[in-house]
């Protein structure tokens, strides 16, 4: 693990044997104030990019240099791929959007650069829930700063159109799927949704937190306990994603999120499921919360938490260490957190900032993050990398994406779901 701070242990380490070689050697070309840095990201649909723009604006203000790296694809999957390419040929982006245990497994790799001393300076103990402490640090060291708290548990819908085949607002997976028959009789596509595998996911974890409730959750996707991934609860689970088949149209293969936001938007569908980011979608055009759409904590207690991170690599250069520093200050700074997290849909990482300003989804977020943590029902977004290791959410988003598309029985994917995880592990 490289040190970031105290003083840029490129160039005093690069002095030293020059000393010990008896060797002059010219002076380290001076860094730009604020350095330079590239950040590796899949922030691309309208609300996430205004929100890195952001970022980019407040790092360049500071006399930054900022190379973008985004690699399209909503849930991150092909910008892991392309990390993992530029880990391996030596030449990692100085900065990458990142999660959950992956956070663990890059800095196990010994890769990623020690945070302390900008933690230390800047006070992150403090400003970090403990929540987000546990992800950001491996072996009691900082190795990443978190950037903002999305929920995954929501239920976007046009209120228009509800009103339009008079549906009320569901509080329960029945009267969901009440509400979407009405809805698709009246010609209505009850469930926006893109047939990408972490989609697929993101619906699957809803409904397991839905029907299961927090402990079930925690016991089959978090701790990925046999019995409960093999018991009744799950079978229903698979019935219940049988039923959301039946409410979405037939081009939802392969679609983009953010597209399936749009058609809740402009009214050709009543419902999606997603996390906050679709609430960047809505304000990107200029819609209201609870006006022109419902922010709806989707039916279950608990609350599925997913954060991303910026994880610094070790990359070498004083200017490139010194954007770095930058950066990590920057982002756990009041300003960004207020900026960012406006833009993205998301609540800040930092405890303790005044949420008066932020919308009414936002709001309702941390104070249902409050009763979570009081009620310990925060539970890990599986599908959105917060629960389990890369393998096994690959082996899960595989079993349910296999059912969502075929004829398959929910006793058949239970089985297959049990012994894929086992295999993965
Ligand atoms: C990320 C979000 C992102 C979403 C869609 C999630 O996994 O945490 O920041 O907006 O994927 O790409």
């Amino acid at each position: 693990m490289r040190k970031t701070t105290g003083g840029g242990f490129g160039v005093s380490c690069l002095s030293a044997l020059a000393l010990v070689a008896g060797l002059a050697i010219a002076a380290p070309k001076p860094a730009a104030a604020g350095g330079s840095v590239e950040v590796l990201h899949w922030w691309t649909a309208g609300g996430e990019a205004k929100a890195v723009s952001a970022l980019k604006d407040q790092f360049e203000a500071e006399g930054g240099t900022w190379i973008d790296s985004p690699v399209a694809g909503g849930g991150g999957d092909a910008a892991m791929t392309a990390l993992r390419s530029r880990v391996i040929a030596g030449n990692p982006p100085s900065a990458v959007q990142l999660k959950g245990p992956s956070i663990q497994e890059w800095a196990a790799e010994g890769v990623v650069a020690n945070l302390d001393d900008i933690a230390k300076a800047e006070n992150w103990d403090k400003l970090l829930p403990a929540l987000l402490k546990s992800v950001v640090t491996y072996e009691g060291h900082y190795v990443a700063v978190p950037v903002n708290i999305h929920r995954v548990d929501w239920l976007w819908a046009n209120p228009a159109v509800l009103a339009k085949a008079g549906v009320a607002v569901p509080t329960t997976w029945d009267e969901f799927n009440t509400a979407a028959e009405a809805l698709k009789a009246k010609g209505i596509i009850p469930l926006a949704h893109g047939g990408q595998p972490w989609q697929d996911a993101t619906l699957f974890e809803v409904v397991v937190l839905g029907l299961g409730g927090p402990a079930f959750y925690h016991k089959a996707l978090v701790e990925l306990d046999d019995a409960a991934l093999r018991g009744d609860t799950m079978v229903k689970v698979f019935d219940q994603m049988r039923r959301l088949r039946g409410f979405v149209d037939p081009n939802f293969s392969g679609r983009d999120w953010n597209l399936a936001t749009a058609m809740v938007i402009n009214g050709e569908a009543g419902f999606q499921i997603m996390g906050d980011w679709a609430k960047g979608e809505f304000l990107g055009a200029g819609k209201v919360p609870g006006k022109d759409f419902l922010c709806i904590a989707a039916p279950g207690k608990g609350f599925l938490l997913n954060s991303d991170s910026l994880v610094m690599f070790d990359v070498k250069g004083a200017d490139k260490i010194e954007g770095q520093k930058t950066l990590a200050r920057l982002v756990l700074g009041e300003t960004f957190q207020r900026t960012f997290n406006t833009l993205k849909g998301s609540i800040p990482a930092r405890q303790g900032m005044d949420l008066a300003d932020f919308d009414a989804c936002a709001q309702k977020s941390q104070a249902d993050l409050t009763k979570a943590i009081a009620a310990d029902s925060l539970e890990p977004s599986m599908a959105h990398e917060m629960a389990v290791p890369r393998s096994v959410r690959g082996a899960i988003m595989d079993v349910v994406t296999a059912h969502f598309n075929s004829s398959e029985s929910s006793a058949e994917a239970v089985a297959h779901l049990a012994d894929s995880i086992a295999q993965a592990r």
